[in-house]
């Protein structure tokens, strides 16, 4: 059976962070084929180009993880009305050298949770703007703007019911819709 790896990027370094706890619930709704790693984007210098030539470790670290996977999934906060920096970070530096982008023809699902009902909703949006120019292609539906209220997730970290039956739904048409790029 072929094996799927997806790189998980979490838009956010928090320590409790709603967003990685989601990450983390997300991979075990997927099916047996389906492998998500998070990846680390919190050790990685702020962009420069003048290190194009000579990236340190922690950014060939992240190209090659991105190389090694079939499809991406971008769990994000919302930092006022767009995305956080740690996350545009790690994208710039993976967009670079010109001509070496790691981003190119992956697929991707985005997503985030916030506090706010209607958060992350501009986050995404604007992700998905810089995704569209890296030729990144992003699943269009179904949305997912997760409020983090109480509930969402239980005192384990598991997924409380109401949420895990619509991320279900999301995984089940992420799963199809990656499998039907990369083929
Ligand atoms: C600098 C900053 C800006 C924020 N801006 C927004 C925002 O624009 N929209 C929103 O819904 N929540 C905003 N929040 C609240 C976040 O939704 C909340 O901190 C959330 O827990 C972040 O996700 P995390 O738990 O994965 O870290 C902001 C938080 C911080 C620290």
């Amino acid at each position: 059976m072929r094996q799927y790896r997806i790189a998980v990027l979490v838009g956010s370094l928090r320590r409790e962070s709603f967003n990685r706890k989601l990450a983390t619930a997300l991979a075990l709704l997927g099916p047996a084929d389906f492998a998500f790693k998070q990846v680390q984007i919190g050790d990685l210098p702020l962009y420069n180009q003048d290190d194009d030539e000579h990236p340190v470790e922690a950014v060939q670290r992240l190209k090659a993880e991105l190389a090694d996977a079939q499809g991406l999934l971008f769990v994000t906060a919302e930092y006022n009305r767009s995305l956080p920096g740690v996350l545009k970070n790690a994208i710039d530096h993976a967009s670079r050298p010109y001509g070496q982008s790691a981003w190119a023809g992956k697929p991707a699902g985005v997503m985030g949770a916030s506090v706010g009902a209607v958060g992350t909703s501009m986050a995404q949006q604007h992700l998905r703007n810089v995704l569209a120019y890296l030729d990144v292609p992003t699943l269009g539906q179904p949305e997912a703007f997760i409020h983090a209220k109480k509930g969402l997730f239980d005192e384990a970290g598991h997924l409380g019911d109401s949420a895990r039956t619509f991320l279900q739904t999301w995984m089940d048409r992420y799963v199809a819709w990656v499998k039907w790029h990369v083929a």
